[in-house]
């Protein structure tokens, strides 16, 4: 018999993602329970939803981290385990020729705030975290320490558009600007890069012409509602597993692309 799973949440806003992982669970869908939730800003209406059912809730505020760094940067401070050339070595958040100062205070700061949240999560055991409308990139420095067991990747996100099309802060906006006639969502796996891990699930809706950014939100939104348990439902359920597969290419190269492979329900 599987045990049920312990899932850890982080939000950064309103947390409807969050609730429809919630009522999974509550009406047994999801064989599983939200064991905490944490944000980075002390704002996020989601954290009300995790208090309301008595689930730990905490902030690590990143803002007021940032905005230390830029005005006294000695007073930041990063962990002992965090070193730099190592994350710079493994990020594909930023390419190759970045800004070198830029890069370096977004790494330093991202892990002065990681730090905390790890260990604001310590406290929780956790098989699943689950990024609800995290606004955050997380960086390798914290993914090294969640996904310890390797092939084993336990770090969730929902994004809203057909990866790998429009990664980044905006993706219903990017889909609705660039004239798209179809929009979507994405669960996947999270890596090293902004919304590039291996895909889980994906849903689609069409896009009219009387559709406005607002309407084509709300699509969306409602995707993801149904999208998001039944992805955790399947992780809960040991189906995600995660390979790598290689193909060959016209010109004789190779690619390589991690990606997940769903096994089949389990025997009733
Ligand atoms: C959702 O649309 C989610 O896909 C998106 O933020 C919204 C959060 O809504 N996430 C991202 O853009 C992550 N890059 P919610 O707080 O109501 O779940």
């Amino acid at each position: 018999m599987k045990q049920p799973i312990r899932i850890g949440a982080l939000v950064s806003g309103s947390g409807t993602n969050l609730q429809a992982i919630m009522d999974a669970c509550e009406l047994g869908d999801i064989d599983g329970s939200i064991v905490f939730i944490g944000s980075d800003t002390p704002d996020a209406a989601g954290l009300k939803r995790g208090r309301r059912l008595n689930i730990p809730t905490f902030v690590v505020n990143y803002g007021s981290i940032i905005r230390r760094y830029k005005k006294t940067p000695e007073t930041v401070t990063v962990p002992d385990d965090f070193d730099l050339s190592t994350v710079l070595s493994k990020q594909t958040l930023f390419p190759a020729d970045a800004d070198g100062e830029t890069v370096k205070a977004f790494f330093i700061t991202r892990a002065a705030a990681e730090a905390k949240l790890l260990e604001r999560m310590n406290p929780y055991p956790f098989d699943l975290l689950v990024l609800a409308g995290f606004m955050r990139n997380l960086t390798p420095y914290f993914i090294d320490r969640v996904n310890t067991v390797p092939d084993h990747p336990r770090i969730m996100n929902i994004h809203p558009a057909l990866l790998p099309a429009f990664p980044g802060i905006d993706g219903y906006g990017d889909t609705f600007r660039y004239g798209c006639k179809m929009g979507g969502c994405t669960v996947h796996f999270v890596d090293y890069g902004e919304d590039s891990g291996p895909i889980i699930g994906q849903r689609a809706y069409e896009i009219f012409e009387d559709d406005t950014l607002a309407s084509v939100r709300e699509k969306g939104l409602k995707l993801e509602w149904e999208l998001y348990p039944k992805c955790v439902k399947m992780f809960a359920e040991g189906r995600l597993k995660k390979i790598r597969e290689t193909y060959p290419l016209k010109d004789g190269k190779k690619m390589h692309r991690t990606v997940v492979r769903i096994l089949p329900p389990p025997k009733r």
